[in-house]
């Protein structure tokens, strides 16, 4: 057995879902299904340690803020960042990036600022900003990307200069699966003042990512797309920076004490940042699924990535009528991105939704990217640890009988997902 084959084959029995469902399911990069591990990390909460957190005065509540300062201090480590404290658990990357557009971006940005994305976002590092940009009369630029989806580095420098305060960026693209080189980038924006914050949602299930080594100010990424579970993730920051954000909800475990006539204090950060009830067991089921991907192996996923993803990029080109979008083959992150001549995505979706097999189509949340490839949506593949040729073997089977319907007689333009 191959190197590349020996990672699915091992891991496949970890899935239960996979035995209970069958078919093929190649949309991960949506949210990837979650191993026994995740699973047992959740019951054992709640069956062992299940108590609110920071409030407790008794074992139980001791127990279960151990739980979740240790699932804190398990983030820290897998992002290489310096203290647990800079770890703020989220309900996803949706969630964090509106914690910090709303918390930072409202003090650091005014009238006649601006605020820089890329032209690959998905929307949620990008309408958080657009409204930001909106409601404070800042300008939103929009760094230029190439036909292949990557950014084009020299356009992004000459956006930036004193106006640019914050830079929203995504590590890997979620529909062509493009690694940017955000290590440069930051230190370019670094360089003009700007405060950076990276969406990793892409990135983190893919590869090591190392905050430190980024220099990223901010980086976040969601629990569901890393084998863990959904309603959790993480916004990572900079400890000087973090405690810069205006709460966005405040509430209960935030605070020293109120009274009716004080000001009110506030606890430092994270706890500031957390208002309310957190996802205890969702963080701690977290930082399973992260122990879960150490322990198969960075260097191991990497090679199973770029097997899978060239793989199927060989097998596609095979397909008359079937043209792979951008290189997903330079820069293997598990997404594979095509389209079918004359056939809507949706049509090619639902044809394979069909013969058992889950892909994602459309514009995956990333419209104003598939305007600049002129596209109406593409099919999405998007692969797993478990994933294998078989997986890409059958969805190739399938598109070989692929015929136009429905969306594309009756609305060859529509797109809205
Ligand atoms: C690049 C990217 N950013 C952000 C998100 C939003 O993640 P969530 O819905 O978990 O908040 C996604 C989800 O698809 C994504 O792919």
């Amino acid at each position: 057995m191959t190197r590349a084959a020996a990672l699915p084959a091992a891991v496949r029995a970890d899935f239960p879902i996979l035995a209970h469902r069958g078919g093929t399911y190649l949309d991960n990069a949506a949210t990837t299904h979650k191993p026994r591990a995740v699973l047992d990390a959740l019951t054992s909460y709640y069956t062992t340690t299940n108590s609110n957190v920071g409030r407790g005065y008794h074992e139980l509540g001791r127990l279960s803020t151990d739980a979740y300062e240790q699932a804190r201090g398990d983030v820290r480590a897998a992002l290489g960042a310096r203290h647990p404290d800079e770890v703020v658990f989220t309900a996803g990357t949706t969630d964090a990036v509106n914690t910090v557009a709303d918390g930072l971006g409202r003090r650091l940005v005014g009238p006649g600022d601006a605020v820089l994305v890329s032209g690959l976002e998905h929307n949620s590092n990008l309408l958080p900003w657009r409204r930001l940009a909106e409601e404070t009369g800042a300008d939103l630029l929009v760094a230029p990307v190439d036909e292949r989806g990557r950014i084009d580095v020299a356009g992004f420098a000459a956006l930036l200069g004193p106006r640019v305060r914050l830079v929203a960026i995504s590590h890997v693209s979620n529909v062509l699966g493009t690694v940017n080189p955000v290590a440069e980038l930051v230190a370019l924006a670094h360089r003009h003042g700007a405060v950076v914050l990276v969406d990793g949602a892409q990135a983190v299930p893919h590869r090591p990512v190392d905050v430190r080594a980024l220099d990223a100010d901010f980086y976040c990424f969601s629990a569901h797309k890393v084998y863990g579970p959904m309603g959790v993730g993480v916004l990572y920051g900079k400890r000087e920076l973090l405690a810069e954000l205006r709460p966005v909800r405040v509430g209960g475990g935030t605070v020293k004490g109120v009274s009716a006539t004080e000001p009110v204090r506030y606890v430092p950060v994270p706890a500031r940042l957390e208002a309310g009830t957190p996802d205890v067991a969702g963080a701690v089921a977290l930082a399973a699924a992260l122990a879960y991907l150490g322990g198969l192996g960075h260097d191991a996923v990497r090679v199973h990535d770029e097997h899978l993803v060239r793989y199927a990029v060989r097998r596609l080109s095979e397909l008359p009528g079937v043209r792979v979008v951008g290189a997903p083959e330079e820069t293997p992150s598990g997404i594979v991105s095509f389209v079918v001549d004359g056939i809507h995505p949706y049509d090619v979706g639902s044809h394979l939704d069909g013969r058992g097999i889950a892909v994602r189509c459309g514009v995956h949340c990333a419209s104003t990217f598939l305007d600049r490839l002129g596209l109406v949506g593409t099919v999405r593949a998007s692969f797993a640890v478990y994933n294998t040729e078989s997986d890409v073997d059958a969805a190739v089977d399938a598109l070989g009988s692929v015929r136009p319907g429905f969306w594309t007689t009756e609305h060859p333009d529509t797109r809205f997902l």
